[in-house]
């Protein structure tokens, strides 16, 4: 089988850091949101993955995963350019996949458990497609699904203002190339998309069958800055072992904290779970829990929790910053200014407050 991993889109909500890479590179735990979806694949096996690329700083991500090598995979791009809908995506790698069933997984959606048993179904299955689905609190910002009595997939209906149930439809598409048949005969949505909920509404409407599983565990789509924050945490705590590389000096380090080579630790107090990258500085400060810190930061007498700051940016007498979002290279200056920030900076950006 082979993977598509969908790389484009605008990533208006997660704006302004989607301004200068795509949204899915933004990472959690240190690591790209997508580079879990990549690492998911070719932990079930699918090595052959093709990533289509976006308008928004592709090279960024041709620069990440190069030509797969390093993951285990061998990687194909392909152009999408202008974010024209899922469908539109998966409709440009009829070639790729030839005619194999394929998984379309996008690239800023985390599983749990990622999808090995669900993929496992749909390969030893005869069904012409297989959704996911997830219940939620607030479907309507996601695809949501209709079950007849008995239980049966009936429809699949894209941000319904009134949705049929709480099933969201989770960013992992199981399909086989019959796809590429509905897709050409798609229209653009209400949001001048080509909505692959539709191309599977038309296997529906055609007798095609399409099978769901519901994911058992939690699911993620880091679209936006608290969800983010929230794969942040969740990663954090299930994944992040203690384990200290770098310097502690005159510091305490707390419960499950990751301090990578060249980190610096001195006369502060670390509480996990967290993770410290490589060649940071944290110094006369706190970093609180589900907290991670990129390459090459800097923090200096301030205190942050619940927060991902981005390689290379600096945080200076900042009293209290929680909830936050930094770009990378960016900095901030609090001089001493008391009470709790929550910010959300973009790259190379600086905010001085005084
Ligand atoms: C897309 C799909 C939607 C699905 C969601 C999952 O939404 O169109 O059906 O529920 O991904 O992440 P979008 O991210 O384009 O708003």
């Amino acid at each position: 089988m082979k993977g598509v991993i969908l790389h484009g889109g605008a990533g208006t909500r997660l704006r302004p850091l989607s301004y200068s890479g795509p949204k899915q590179l933004i990472p959690v735990a240190n690591k790209p949101v997508s580079q879990y979806v990549l690492e998911d694949l070719v932990s079930c096996g699918i090595t052959d993955v093709a990533i289509i690329l976006g308008e928004t700083f592709p090279e960024l991500v041709r620069e990440h995963y190069g030509d797969g090598s390093k993951f285990g995979a061998k990687i194909t791009y392909i152009y999408q350019g202008k974010p024209l809908g899922i469908a539109h995506a998966v409709g440009l790698c009829e070639e790729f996949v030839g005619d194999e069933k394929f998984v379309v997984y996008l690239g800023d959606n985390l599983l749990q458990h990622g999808i090995g048993p669900y993929l496992k179904k749909f390969q030893e299955s005869d069904a012409d497609a297989m959704v996911l689905l997830k219940e939620v609190e607030d479907p309507r910002r996601f695809g949501v699904a209709q079950f007849d009595e008995q239980g049966k997939l009936v429809k699949l209906v894209e941000k319904p203002r009134e949705p049929p149930s709480n099933y969201a439809l989770v960013g992992v598409y199981f399909l086989t190339p019959v796809i590429f048949d509905m897709i050409k005969r798609l229209k653009p949505s209400w949001r001048g998309e080509y909505e692959i909920t539709d191309a599977l509404q038309m296997l529906i409407d055609g007798g095609y069958k399409v099978d769901y599983a519901i994911v058992d565990g939690w699911w993620l789509d880091t679209g936006k800055k608290d969800d983010i924050l929230y794969a942040n945490a969740l990663i954090l705590d299930e994944r992040i072992k203690r384990r200290i590389k770098g310097e502690v000096k005159d510091s305490r380090v707390e419960g499950r904290v990751y301090v990578e080579e060249g980190a610096r630790i001195v006369s502060s107090k670390v509480r996990g779970p967290a993770i410290l990258g490589k060649g940071c500085l944290v110094e006369n400060s706190y970093i609180g829990p589900y907290t991670s810190i990129g390459d090459g930061a800097r923090i200096i007498n301030s205190s942050v929790e619940y927060s991902v700051i981005l390689g290379g940016a600096t945080i200076k007498n900042v009293i209290r910053l929680e909830e936050s979002l930094v770009g990378k290279n960016a900095t901030i200056i609090g001089e001493g200014k008391k009470g709790v920030m929550r910010l959300h900076v973009g790259d190379y950006s600086v905010v001085e407050l005084g």
